[in-house]
Formats: C-alpha cells, structure tokens, sequence
C-alpha cells in the first residue's frame, strides 16, 4: 500500500482541493483510489458529497459510518477498530468520511504517543489505529493508493496521519506563510519518524501488525494562485525563488545540494482556476471534468482542458515517484 498525505503546516495552501482533484485523477487514469479524510474540519468530505448524503452520515445518535465510527470501539474502550465504510465517489475513486468528532480523540493520541517507548500495548493500538483501518479498506477497495487529507496543525491527529503515510506530498503558495510552513514541517517530520523508529524496537509480543511510518517527502506542488499571462506575478517570482533552497534545507537537511534551471523536488505546478472551483463544487465533479450543461462555456472550456493536462502530470508524476506503475 502506498499512502500519501498531503501536508503542510499553512492552511489554504489548497490541500483538500488537491487530494479531490487527484484522486478523480487517478480514478481518471484507471488506478482504485482511496480517499481519507482525517481533518476533523471534513473539508473533503463536504467536497466529495452533496448536503444531504453527507446528512446522513452525521446524525445525532452516534456516526458509524463515518471514519470516527470504526474508531469508536478502540477509543471507547470497548474493543479494537472495526471496518470503515467506503462511499463511492466515482468509478474508481473511495472515500473514508470524516468526522468533526474526531477531534475527541486528539487528548487520547496525545497521551499514547510516548507510552509507545515504553512498550504498551494500548499505545501501540491507538497510535497504529488510523493506519489498520486505512490498510484493511484498502484492500477491500482492492486500491493500491491512498491519499491523505488533514488539517494544518502538528498535533497528535495529525502525527498519527503521517505515522500511517508512506510517503508526503507537500502543496505550497509562493509566499512567506508557505515557506515558514515547511520550515516547521521538516523537524517535524524527523521527529515522529524517529520516535517512532525507536517506538518499533520497543512493541510488545503479538502487537506485529504496525506501520512503518515512512513519512518520505515525495516533493513539493506548486499552488499559483495567482499566475498572470503565464508567469508569476512579481511578488510571488520572490517566494517561488526560495523553494526549492528552503525545501531541501527543511525538508531533505540537504543544504547543499545543487540543482539546474528546474527543480527535481518540484512535482508539479497547478494553476489557479479562478471561475472553475465554484463550478466544480456546485457540479460535485472535478474542475477538470466540467461541461458546457455545468456552465462552463465558451472560454471556460480550455480552461478545462488545461486543467486536465495540469492534473493528469501531477498524477503520472506522483505515480512514477512513488513507484505505483509496475
Ligand atoms: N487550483 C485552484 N484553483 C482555484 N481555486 C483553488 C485552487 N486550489 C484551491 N482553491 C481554493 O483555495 C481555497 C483553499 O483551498 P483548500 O483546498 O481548502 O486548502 P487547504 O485544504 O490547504 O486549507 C478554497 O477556497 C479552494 O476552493
Ligand atoms: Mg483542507
């Protein structure tokens, strides 16, 4: 199973945006896809799904279907995780719920993480919780990808996030937000996954079924959310200048590493689609899937088209990255 968060320190770095628009796209391209929704916030769910389904799954008396619901015996202290249900999206592409309830559980991880060193055995449950549920819906989905959505923190939710990634994308803004964002997330990084390196060598007998938290930086896509005749406006030409130095300094510890014209950790570049997003969020659909009956007319539709070709190389990148073709 690959598994790839996508995560930045920042918010509105255009994140959820980026998970929903992917993951159409691998569907897109043939690939089984799941989707997870781990921001409390559900952002992604909320895009995913029209009002009323989304009604459905948060009804007053408890939420089963929804990822807080498989975690409810575990956290309740009444069993271990259960199954989560998959909604259907498109074809291809599965969507594990979110939840604003999950919140609840952050004390809870937070306590755990470093009962991890010392070996117990519940701290191993709940930390690993998040990647059990993951992994087993996977392969129900027979999906060898998912993708990650969460919320622009470092706390606990999210560290338990990244411990079930295989591997992290990192969407940035050229601007100072978006670099101070990486500058926290690179020590960050390090720290859990050396914690939980050190926390592996310390599980007690019987507890083998446990991620491996990886957490490999994959690169950094570039948000233009503002791009002007083809080029970036003054302002953001400053901060999209000091990526890839910042990238491989707080990402990579790799200083000094010297590139050529382009960056080889840049992934890809995304446009901003001003007039498409709202389209795409009325239509329930991608930007990239819009039709002339979603109002996308005239000039909107090479704008489509762009946005497609803009996705799709943001898919096959990832994909050859990670190594999910063959
Ligand atoms: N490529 C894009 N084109 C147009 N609008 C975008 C694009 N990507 C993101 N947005 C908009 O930017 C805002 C923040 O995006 P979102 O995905 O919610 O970010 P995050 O998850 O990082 O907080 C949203 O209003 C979203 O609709
Ligand atoms: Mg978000």
């Amino acid at each position: 199973m690959i598994s790839i968060a996508f995560f930045n320190n920042k918010g509105g770095v255009g994140k959820t945006s980026l998970v929903y628009h992917t993951a159409w796209m691998f569907a897109e391209l043939g690939h089984s896809v799941l989707a997870v929704d781990l921001d409390p916030q559900s952002n992604l769910s909320i895009m995913a799904l029209d009002v009323e389904r989304l009604e459905s799954f948060w009804p007053d008396n408890g939420h089963p279907k929804t990822l807080q619901g498989a975690l409810d015996p575990l956290f309740g202290g009444t069993g271990d995780v259960r199954p989560a249900h998959i909604e259907p999206v498109s074809d291809r592409f599965g969507l594990i719920v979110g939840d604003l309830a999950l919140s609840r559980i952050e004390d809870d991880l937070s306590t755990e993480w470093p009962r991890c060193l010392e070996g117990r055995e519940r701290a191993f449950r709940v930390t690993s919780a998040f990647w059990r549920i993951i992994r087993e819906a996977a392969a129900r989905h027979e999906a060898r990808l998912v993708l990650i959505d969460v919320g622009p923190n470092l706390g606990a939710i999210n560290r338990a996030a990244l411990v079930a990634s295989s591997h992290v994308v990192m969407p940035v803004v050229p601007d100072l937000f978006s670099l101070q964002g990486l500058k926290n997330l690179g020590p960050a990084l390090r720290k859990w996954r050396t914690t939980w390196t050190k926390a592996l060598e310390q599980r007690p007998p019987g507890i083998d079924d446990l991620p491996a938290g990886s957490m490999t930086p994959v690169g950094y896509v570039l948000m233009l959310h503002a791009e002007r005749l083809g080029r970036s406006t003054m302002a953001y030409a400053k901060w999209e200048k000091r990526l890839p130095s910042t990238y491989r300094e707080s990402v990579l510890e790799k200083p000094g590493e010297t590139v050529g014209e382009s960056d080889p950790h840049q992934i890809s570049r995304i446009r901003h689609y001003r007039s498409l997003m709202p389209m795409a969020m009325e239509s329930r659909k991608p930007m990239f899937l819009l039709t002339p009956a979603d109002g996308a007319i005239g000039a909107h539709q090479s704008h489509v088209q762009q946005c497609y070709g803009d996705f799709e190389r943001l898919a096959r990148e990832i994909a050859r990255r990670v190594g999910l073709e063959g």
